[in-house]
């Protein structure tokens, strides 16, 4: 969650939503789950590539709303409130909470009993379902085996660790303040207090990163055995100290057929360790092992982003925080929804949306999303070697699968099916 608004109309003060869009939000649709975002804008120090929404105590000072943890935490039981009155305005009851997932920011700087009394309020306000997956992104050196298992006591099913590289001078060109083996060791840790699902981030093309340090860092996040792995190409963010140490020519930029060649190393080292693709930058064991709230966001589901900076989509309608946590707290406390801007999503937009991240997935995109000249687009991209051929030729529903190749240049295969 980049720390950028978009555009957009005004919010209203009470975050009160259309009648439309609270009618389609109350009935299930399976695969497409209600989930809820919590942003917790907190980290110990920034990292010299991510612009995401978050502040270290030294940026934030001391003493006004929201700027403490203990603020924090009210605010966000206040926007749960507001989430209640807001999706239960029409008379109708919204559908229990499928998914959960605790975003930084650095999560697991607030105590699980934080974090544990964010998710009861959830399930008192909104109700969870049985069998919910419930995530948290942790930062290796802010676990240990004791917080890990108060975590699980607490009813969180699943933890995301943010381990990057095992490569010493990747971390330390990321400014990573972990050493190379806590996340491996992080993640054994929440296995032990009985985490069936565990999943490590990494990131590859760092300037400087070999080809050698990539596999041994993809080696050394398997050798923990998660059950998934999120592999990211590091994007250098504008306004990043990242960002300003390449245009000095201090570091390289990553380049894209270097980026390529590490995409293809991580797909043959994680299908051979078992691990599947199902997006095209994440891969699990199993299909039971896929992140599901994320799956609801790449197809189309509604969730509520609670937090500063948070974005939420319900119905149609797509709405965001302020960023700022005094600005975002400030609003709470005086009765006020926090949202700065929303945007009322119109058919060519959703449909534009649905290309861009069903495509993304393994299960492909439905031939019928696409117009005549999408449909053209898909079968030469078929013939182009991007498109699986089979998948456009399944009687039992045609889909546009993207091949390894295809994954490669996924945004362009994108632009093509949706000219
Ligand atoms: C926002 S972080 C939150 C997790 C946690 N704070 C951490 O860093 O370990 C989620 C993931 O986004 C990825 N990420 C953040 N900035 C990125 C960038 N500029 N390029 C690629 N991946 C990035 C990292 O892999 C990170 O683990
Ligand atoms: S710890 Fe995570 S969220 Fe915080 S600055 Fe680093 S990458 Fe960004």
């Amino acid at each position: 969650m980049p720390a950028r608004l978009p555009d957009g109309d005004p919010a209203p003060a009470d975050g009160a939503l259309p009648a439309a869009a609270l009618a389609g939000f109350g009935s299930h649709r399976p695969g497409r789950p209600f989930g809820v975002y919590v942003h917790v804008p907190f980290c110990a120090t920034r990292c010299g590539y991510c612009d995401f929404n978050t502040y270290t105590a030294a940026e934030l000072g001391s003493g006004a709303p929201g700027r403490t943890r203990a603020g924090y935490v009210e605010a966000v039981l206040a926007e749960l409130a507001l989430a209640r009155r807001v999706l239960t305005a029409g008379g109708g009851t919204p559908p229990p909470v499928e998914t959960v997932f605790f975003g930084g920011g650095t999560p697991t700087l607030l105590a699980p009993e934080e974090l544990g009394r964010i998710l009861r309020a959830i399930e008192e306000t909104l109700g969870l379902a049985p069998g919910a997956e419930v995530t948290t992104e942790a930062n290796p050196e802010s676990v240990d085996p004791a917080s890990l298992a108060a975590l699980r006591a607490a009813g969180f099913t699943r933890v995301s660790l943010g381990m990057q590289s095992a490569a010493p001078h990747v971390l330390a060109t990321l400014d990573r303040v972990h050493t190379p083996g806590r996340a491996a060791a992080a993640a054994r840790e929440a296995r032990a207090a009985g985490f069936a699902h565990v999943s490590l981030d990494l990131i590859y093309g760092t300037p400087g990163e070999s080809g050698d340090d990539w596999r041994a860092s993809l080696d050394a996040a398997l050798a923990a055995e998660p059950d998934h792995v999120s592999a990211y190409a590091l994007i250098v963010e504008p306004g990043t100290r990242l960002a300003a140490q390449i245009a000095r020519g201090g570091l390289p930029a990553p380049e894209d057929d270097v980026l390529a060649d590490r995409y293809e190393i991580a797909d043959a080292t994680l299908s051979a360790a078992g691990l599947r693709w199902y997006e095209v930058s994440n891969w699990a064991q199993s299909a039971q092992d896929a992140c599901r709230h994320n799956l609801g966001y790449w197809r189309g589901g509604d969730w509520w982003g609670i937090g500063p900076g948070a974005h939420s989509h319900v119905g149609g309608v797509r709405w965001w925080n302020v960023l700022h946590p005094s600005a975002y707290a400030a609003r709470l406390a005086a009765g006020e929804s926090p949202a700065a801007g929303r945007e009322l999503l119109d058919d060519g937009t959703r449909r534009l949306e649905r290309i861009m991240l069903e495509l993304r997935l393994a299960d492909g995109l439905p031939l019928d999303v696409l117009d005549d000249a999408g449909r053209a687009a898909a079968r030469q991209a078929a013939a182009d070697g991007l498109a699986d051929p089979a998948a456009l030729a399944d009687a039992a529903g045609p889909r546009v699968r993207l091949t390894l190749r295809g994954r490669l240049l996924a945004d362009a295969v994108v632009r093509a099916l949706a000219a």
